[in-house]
């Protein structure tokens, strides 16, 4: 079985990759899988650029394919902010309760009533070869101000979906992962392995 290296330390993420790469008949393994850790600079200003950085970092030690996710949050009122720095959007070492609750007083000062915001995910992969492709995938939603469930992870307890009715956080790992932009740059992925493998 061919083995793709998922080159992220967020278990969180991992999750979401295993379950949507299940069953493309190549065996997904994390870094912490591989028994190995990178931590590139995340220091591209686009998703892009953030997922092929890392997805090269991955490359260089295993030759295999190689995939890398680079996501985050854009919001309308605050200008696509946080973006690529979604993850440290409350400073270095924030918990996701942190971010939350500086995005939600960040939009608040903003005095702006426009709580618009899109989830943007881009995937990486990196063929054998050092064949290099990218695969995209946004979902629309609206920013809460106060977080709604338990499930998920990041931004999902404020991240609404006018046509579920509920946050990211309300919903089941299947359902989140059919709407998500993960789940959608994921799907593009899997569509390419399996036409690959044929
Ligand atoms: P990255 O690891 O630099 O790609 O940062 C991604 C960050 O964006 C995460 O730490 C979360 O804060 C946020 N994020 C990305 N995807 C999701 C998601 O599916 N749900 C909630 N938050 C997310």
């Amino acid at each position: 079985m061919k083995t793709i290296i998922a080159a992220s330390n967020n278990k969180d993420k991992i999750r979401e990759i295993k379950q949507i790469l299940a069953s493309t008949g190549f065996e997904i393994l994390s870094l912490d899988d591989a028994g190995f850790a990178i931590d590139p600079d995340e220091s591209g200003q686009t998703f892009e650029e953030n997922a092929l950085i890392k997805a090269r970092a991955a490359f260089q030690i295993y030759k295999t394919y190689v995939m890398a996710d680079d996501s985050g949050l854009s919001i309308e009122a605050l200008n696509g902010l946080p973006g690529v720095n979604s993850r440290r959007y409350a400073g270095p070492g924030a918990s996701y309760a942190d971010n939350n609750m500086h995005l939600i007083e960040n939009i608040k000062n903003s005095g702006s009533e426009n709580f618009n915001a899109s989830f943007i995910c881009v995937i990486a992969l990196i063929e054998p070869d050092g064949k290099e492709l990218l695969f995209k995938g946004e979902c629309k939603g609206v920013i809460l101000q106060k977080p709604r469930g338990e499930n998920g992870f990041g931004y999902d307890p404020l991240f609404y979906i006018p046509g579920t009715g509920r946050t990211m956080a309300q919903m089941t790992d299947e359902e989140k992962n059919s709407v998500s932009h993960r789940g959608r740059a994921l799907q593009k992925l899997k569509d390419y392995l399996l036409g690959a493998k044929t």
